[in-house]
């Protein structure tokens, strides 16, 4: 099975009222654990990389033939993305490499100048038949002190959604409603009306960022509304590490093919858990 576009997944999982996690990337044993899982699942899945995860990888090229390799070898449907833009040469970049689809991310940029960047990107991806996802609102980290005490952190404006997507031809709009990227500070305030009114407004797939930590339930919420596609970073991470912590502490340091064991079974052990959680299997 070749990769497939990121939009032709999200369409069918918003009109079911399922949505699919997009796991970031960084090495081949974390994209082969979750091919592994998705394949155990039957599930569709996302691979998304940022610039960072995928120059580790080798550049967005080596990046694509690893991620499709382990898609044939399990013969999972699975789509690669580009995982926060920053600029419309990695949009291209990525694009010439066999990515999937791109997200440009000008969303902490004023309202105008994030439509013509995005309905710039658009065009790009569209030319060359790729799928493309932009954000209005902006979702931090917490490096940038969440969302619940940041003034750079912005809900998207159900008013402004609809001009957005308009203007800007997108595929998929990731919404700021409250989630931050990385581990919660407190407790999580989800703003759901904020994402009812959008999705009464936008018929698009709806994207939700900073998926880790967030409750179970609002998640679910979220899903019945009209989230499709859920970013997770830092719980696959934190299982990863896991493993990890515990072979260093528990085997010499020569066996390295036995030392990734334990990081790649808590990686497929989460990737599991998160799939069954959002298809509602
Ligand atoms: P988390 O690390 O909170 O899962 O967020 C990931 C993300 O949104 C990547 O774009």
């Amino acid at each position: 099975m070749s990769l497939v576009r990121m939009d032709e997944l999200l369409v069918a999982a918003r009109y079911k009222k399922y949505a699919i996690p997009a796991f970031e990337i960084w090495d081949s044993t974390n994209i082969y654990s979750i091919a592994t899982a998705a394949a155990k699942c039957n599930a569709p899945v996302i691979f998304q990389a940022t610039v960072d995860e995928y120059t580790l990888m080798g550049g967005p090229e080596v990046t694509r033939h690893i991620v499709e390799k382990y898609v044939e070898k399990t013969g999972i449907t699975a789509a690669l993305h580009l995982d926060h833009g920053a600029s419309l040469e990695q949009v291209e970049e990525c694009i010439a490499a066999g990515f999937t689809s791109v997200m440009l991310d000008a969303s902490s940029l004023p309202f105008e100048e994030n439509i013509k960047l995005s309905a710039m990107a658009a065009q790009i991806a569209h030319r060359h038949n790729v799928s493309i996802e932009a954000e209005l609102g902006h979702v931090g980290g917490n490096d940038e002190g969440g969302i619940q005490d940041n003034g750079k952190n912005h809900l998207t404006n159900p008013g402004e959604a609809c001009t957005f997507v308009e203007e800007t031809g997108i595929d998929c709009l990731a919404v700021a409603i409250g989630t931050v990227h990385g581990e919660y500070k407190g407790e999580p305030h989800i703003d759901l009306e904020r994402l009812n009114q959008i999705a009464n407004i936008i018929d698009q797939p709806l994207v939700l960022h900073g998926g880790s930590g967030t409750p179970r339930d609002v998640l679910q919420q979220a899903i019945q509304m009209g989230i499709a596609k859920i970013n997770i970073c830092t719980d696959i991470h934190k299982a990863w590490l896991n493993g990890l912590k515990q072979a260093y502490e528990s085997l010499t340091h020569s066996l390295a093919g036995r030392f990734y064991r334990p990081g790649s079974e808590q990686l497929q052990a989460k990737v599991t858990e998160i799939i069954k959680q959002f298809q509602l299997i």
